[in-house]
């Protein structure tokens, strides 16, 4: 069955929903899409720990100071009227989400209980326990779930955005007004192939973590969004800069891995490594609560040196009380696992965790295709420059959500009818005979961006890791020239797309920048740049 729509949405994370949320209650007579390739509160947004930050208490904080702390930790590539715009709009938009019904931890006085992570100045996170984002997921879907010109379609997987290229037309980067008139979707109960047409496409599918073997992202996470939108000759920028998260539990073979929150080391929790000793002030007088870029790096150079697969996050000076109130579900997962966080150190290791970069949009989450919007993880705004600082990522989701309603209203009536759309061309392919393939090329994808294209570069690894990328692309072509789809073939050509933009934007940045380091340009270099493709 194909569907026609006003406003098709795809993915269902905070970005996805909130912008979902608001178009359906401002066009009541307009229909609404809003697609994802999994259980709908499956998402990045679900997992999310530590919270949202935000200017709460103007007392001891204000929006200079957020300013401040965000192009600190961007390392000097933050578009600064982006960083304006996301920390200035932040006290409105979280206020917006209280209104909804999205509960945040108070303190006995019934003032926000506001935490603090890497980077930040000021405790400015508002969080609900350490399981924020399911917390917000649920206040979303609910929201969702009461507007009737919404219909979710779960489990169909978006494969490609339809664009002149499918009416036969020849498409390229220097096609000025390439224009995307809905997408391809594959509904994974009936393995058909559907159309959705729409006026304005919202693409809001995450990120890339599964990148990389190991990773705090589930494994919805495979970079779908920016790898369609580069296919349909959009413009994506920054992809280098990956953020690995200094201290997910480190469990052999456990994927995804699970995360540790920042928030407990803005409680105190101190790094050790395996002599014990307290290492962080030998990297930065901010010690645990430098940027994260900073920490990780220091945590895999401790893990060089001694051999080892991880270090030490000591949580023992930290009150039992506080441990378990404030931090629950960290406290079961560890006890599940034989781990006391009151008297044992918990294993902790760097795991792939945040793209910084992503689909470039302006300040109405606007892209270079025509009614393609893009916002949250899979876009670049801006805001993140070369280094996210801790739980912006939430807020900036928030933000460009709602300038790109704001656009929205002001132009959805003005968008013309589109051209007649061909169904989905499915000749010349049959079923794969082995789904082994697949398996065994995504973990290469895996190990070489993990051996290869991690915390550490260098120009050898990058060569190695370019050639081993184009080997796998050239082979999983010619299964999805041959083969009828499945979302795992879709998955595995996304990463490998995905994969080749990290590469490509890291063997072109000739510096060490935030999250960007490598062994043969240790140095920042003098001239700031984006890196477009
Ligand atoms: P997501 O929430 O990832 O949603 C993407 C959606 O797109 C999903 O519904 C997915 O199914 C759908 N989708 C993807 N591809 C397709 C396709 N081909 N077809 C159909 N649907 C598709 N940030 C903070 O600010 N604070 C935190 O405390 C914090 N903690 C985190 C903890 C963890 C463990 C992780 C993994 C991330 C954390 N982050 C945090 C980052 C933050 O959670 C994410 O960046 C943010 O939630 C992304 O939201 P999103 O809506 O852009 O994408
Ligand atoms: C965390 O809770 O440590 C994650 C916060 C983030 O990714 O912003």
């Amino acid at each position: 069955m194909n569907y026609t729509s006003d406003i098709l949405v795809i993915g269902s994370g905070i970005a996805g929903l909130s912008f979902a949320y608001k178009c359906a209650e401002a066009f009541p007579d307009k229909k609404i899409i809003l697609i994802t390739k999994s259980d709908e509160e499956e998402s990045n947004t679900k997992y999310a720990q530590g919270g949202i930050a935000g200017v709460i208490n103007f007392d001891n904080d204000s929006y200079e100071q957020h300013i401040q702390d965000t192009l600190i930790a961007g390392d000097g590539l933050c578009r600064k009227k982006t960083v304006e715009i996301v920390v200035r709009e932040s006290t409105e938009r979280i206020q917006e989400l209280i209104a909804l019904g999205t509960n945040f931890d108070r303190k006995a006085d019934g003032n926000y209980d506001l935490g603090k992570e890497g980077g930040h100045s000021s405790n400015r996170i508002l969080h609900y326990k350490d399981a924020t984002g399911k917390e917000m997921e649920r206040a979303l879907l609910e929201k969702v779930h009461t507007l009737k010109n919404i219909e979710i379609l779960n489990h169909c997987f978006v494969v490609d955005l339809i664009t002149q290229h499918h009416l036969g037309y020849m498409v390229t980067k220097a096609t000025p007004d390439v224009t995307c008139y809905g997408a391809y979707v594959l509904d994974t109960r009936t393995n058909k192939i559907q159309k959705v047409e729409s006026k304005v496409i919202m693409l809001a599918t995450g990120g890339v973590g599964q990148a990389y073997r190991t990773t705090t992202n589930p494994s919805i996470a495979t970079g779908d969004g920016i790898a369609m939108f580069y296919r349909a000759k959009g413009r994506v920028e920054n992809m280098e800069f990956i953020q690995f998260h200094p201290t997910a539990l480190f469990q052999q073979g456990v994927t995804p891995a699970f995360l540790i929150t920042e928030a407990i080391r803005g409680k105190g929790a101190i790094l050790r490594n395996r002599k014990g000793e307290a290492f962080m002030e030998k990297y930065d007088a901010r010690k645990e609560l430098a940027p994260r870029d900073i920490v990780a790096r220091a945590i895999d150079s401790e893990m060089k040196v001694g051999g080892d697969e991880h270090v030490w996050l000591d949580c023992t000076n930290i009150e039992a009380e506080i441990l378990q109130a404030h931090f629950p579900t960290i406290f079961e997962k560890c006890l599940g696992i034989g781990i006391d966080m009151r008297v044992d150190f918990i294993p902790v290791a760097p795991a792939a965790h945040y793209s910084c970069g992503g689909i470039k949009v302006d300040d109405f989450a606007r892209t270079s295709i025509q009614r393609v919007y893009a916002v949250g993880e899979c876009s670049s705004t801006g805001l993140h420059g070369a280094n996210r600082l801790a739980s912006n990522s939430l807020l900036e989701a928030l933000v460009y959500a709602h300038r790109a309603f704001e656009d929205i209203k002001r132009s959805l009536d003005t968008i013309p009818a589109h051209p007649a759309i061909p169904e989905w061309n499915a000749s010349g392919t049959s079923t794969p005979k082995e789904l082994i393939l697949l398996t065994q090329s995504l973990k290469e994808v895996k190990s070489t961006m993990s051996d290869y294209v991690g915390i550490v570069r260098s120009n050898e690894r990058l060569v190695r890791a370019n050639r081993r990328i184009d080997l796998l692309w050239e082979e999983t072509e010619d299964l999805y020239n041959n083969t009828t789809l499945s979302p795992q073939l879709c998955e595995l050509r996304n990463l490998i797309t995905v994969a080749y933009l990290i590469i490509k934007g890291a063997s072109f940045r000739k510096e060490s920048r935030g999250l960007h380091y490598t062994t043969d340009y240790p140095s920042k270099s003098e001239v700031c740049q984006d890196l477009v493709w």
